[in-house]
């Protein structure tokens, strides 16, 4: 399964990290380590990220262009059309070939935050994923990430289960229980 490098929306436009540059790595670092304080509180990776060598590495290079070459994750930049600024990344990873499903994740910047560009880029890449052939999208979130619940319920995902006290959370220094929902290609096709 292939992925467009591109993908356009109304007002963003989603970049592929396929063979990234480390001058990308050293302008996602810049807007992660802005929005350091608020990322970290949801985003385990966002501790283990302290320099643009880390992005490249960990990120770009071991993680985007190695599952997108494997065509197990598709990474997107999600760039403004206005300002030409990153606002923010949206993937969809955990592909799996026989069971034609895929997860997406997400993170925007302090400053892209309540404009509903997450909406967006997730209709979106969820409309090119349909399109390559997947027929099940999974969006995971701690039941207490109220924006994340916000965007999943917006767009219009179903919840279909809450794991409980699965995942060992070092920022909140407890156990999480995790929501899973997921939207098929025929509950799109309704919409
Ligand atoms: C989760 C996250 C991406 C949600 O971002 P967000 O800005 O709340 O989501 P959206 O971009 O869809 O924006 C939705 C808000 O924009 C507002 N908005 C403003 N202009 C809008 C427009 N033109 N169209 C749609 N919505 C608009 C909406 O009203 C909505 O806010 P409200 O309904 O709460 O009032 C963000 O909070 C984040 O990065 N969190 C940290 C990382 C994280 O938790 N990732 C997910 C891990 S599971």
């Amino acid at each position: 399964m292939k992925l467009p490098e591109q993908i356009e929306a109304k007002r963003i436009i989603l970049t592929g990290l396929n063979n990234p540059s480390f001058e990308i790595a050293k302008q996602i670092y810049a807007v992660v380590d802005k929005s350091r304080n608020r990322l970290r509180e949801w985003l385990p990776w966002v501790d283990r990220t302290n320099s643009a060598e880390d992005e490249y590495t960990n990120f770009l290079v071991e993680w985007c262009k190695a599952h997108w070459e494997a065509e197990e994750g598709f990474a997107y930049l999600i760039i403004s059309k206005e300002t030409k600024q990153i606002l923010g990344c949206v993937d969809i990873f955990n592909i799996s070939q026989k069971n034609i499903s895929g997860e997406i994740g997400y993170w925007l910047s302090d400053d892209a935050e309540g404009n509903g560009y997450m909406k967006e880029a997730v209709c979106a890449l969820e409309n090119e994923s349909f399109n390559a052939g997947i027929n099940r999208i999974v969006i995971k979130n701690d039941t207490k990430n109220l924006r994340s619940v916000h965007v999943t319920e917006q767009c219009g995902y179903v919840l279909e289960g809450v794991m409980r006290q699965d995942v060992w959370d070092e920022y909140h220094q407890r156990l999480r229980d995790t929501n899973i929902w997921a939207k098929l290609k025929s509950d799109k096709e309704k919409e």
